[in-house]
């Protein structure tokens, strides 16, 4: 009865310790204030639950988020979460007769919608550096080649050549810009002409990760392919077009906690760097790292309330941690708990 190119096993997890600092899962630790999701609330009360989104308002909502990007709008698509723009361009340009070629170490997401596409994807794995090169596919036929800039957990950036040569094969090239508040760099400055360009972003790493929200800029040939397939706007609840339709009021709050955390992160690295835990340059909200006794440390910091990410299981990394931005007294606790651990 079940498909069986899938091995069915339990889907993804993070641990339900107790923790007295959350750094784990690359989310903001900054909420919106209180008055804010009252006032937004308030909205929704006045929407009427019994009916289903409508594409006109679907519409209007595209329009005034598009304008707050600075973008027109039939070049917008909007989308439950940055996992349905990685979903969406496996729907666009995937499938049983498509190719994608998928760099790892990153997002499993992007090999899990490989597989429920039943699109044949080349994985290849290019380490902790995460550099991808021209020559990977040059001479290929990809209908697909994804990136992800910057890459999680790897933290950094693809060079904008690298991205440029990927669009001139053809293929649909998709970039995952889920990390983009803190990068506060788009390939899609310089490369928005190319018609085979798609961007993908989340509101859910500067802050909205538990509304599910993310968009797509791409051409308006790409974009009505999104809509098409996600049967836009009932992928949608009411919930997320008032949150869109909003923006104006949410950004200032959203770009607030993103520079919070940028200025965060320098000092995590620095840090790391100080104790010679080998820290990866990063333009994202987290930080990976490495050590032989990785998995020690882990361990203690988790028994500490500590709770981080052990990413040595992602294809291609070994012994290498990663700890997302947190408020200033959770980094100091992570701080000072792996030099305790280091003095031991
Ligand atoms: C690279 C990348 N893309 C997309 C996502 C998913 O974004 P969202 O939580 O908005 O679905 C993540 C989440 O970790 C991610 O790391």
């Amino acid at each position: 009865m079940l498909r069986k190119d899938v091995e069915f096993r339990r889907g993804f997890t993070v641990s339900q310790k107790p923790y007295r600092a959350k750094l784990d899962q690359n989310e903001s630790p900054y909420d919106l204030p209180k008055d804010v999701k009252e006032y937004l609330l308030k909205k929704i009360v006045e929407v009427n639950w019994n009916r289903y989104p409508q594409p006109l308002t679907y519409r209007q909502v595209k329009e005034s988020f598009a304008a707050e990007l600075g973008v027109k709008s039939d070049r917008l698509a909007l989308t439950f979460g940055g996992d349905q723009t990685i979903l969406s361009a496996f729907l666009v340009a995937g499938g049983p007769q498509g190719r994608a070629l998928i760099y790892e170490p990153t997002y499993p997401m992007f090999r899990h919608y490989a597989l429920a596409t039943g699109t044949p994807a080349d994985v290849k794995v290019i380490g902790e550096r995460y550099l991808p090169q021209a020559e990977d596919f040059k001479s290929k036929r990809y209908t697909l080649i994804t990136f992800v800039s910057p890459n999680n957990p790897t933290g950094n950036l693809i060079p904008v050549e690298v991205i440029r040569e990927a669009l001139e094969t053809g293929a649909l090239v998709f970039v995952d810009e889920a990390y983009y508040p803190f990068s506060k760099v788009s390939v899609w400055d310089e490369l928005s002409d190319y018609p085979n360009l798609m961007v993908g972003r989340s509101l859910s790493k500067s802050m909205l990760a538990g509304m599910r929200m993310g968009y797509v800029l791409a051409s308006p040939r790409v974009i009505s392919a999104v809509d098409h397939m996600n049967f836009a706007p009932y992928n949608l609840t009411h919930m997320h077009l008032l949150l869109f339709g909003e923006y104006s009021t949410i950004r200032p709050h959203l770009d607030r906690g993103a520079d919070t955390v940028i200025g965060e992160r320098e000092r995590i690295f620095s840090f790391l760097e100080s104790v010679n835990l080998t820290p990866f340059p990063s333009k994202a909200n987290f930080v990976m790292f490495k050590l032989t006794r990785y998995r020690e440390l882990y361990e203690f910091l988790a028994d500490n309330g500590v709770r981080i990410r052990d990413v040595s299981s992602l294809p291609g990394l070994t012994n290498h941690l990663r700890v997302t931005v947190g408020l200033p007294h959770e980094n100091d606790l992570f701080m000072e708990t792996v030099e305790e651990f280091l003095k031991r």
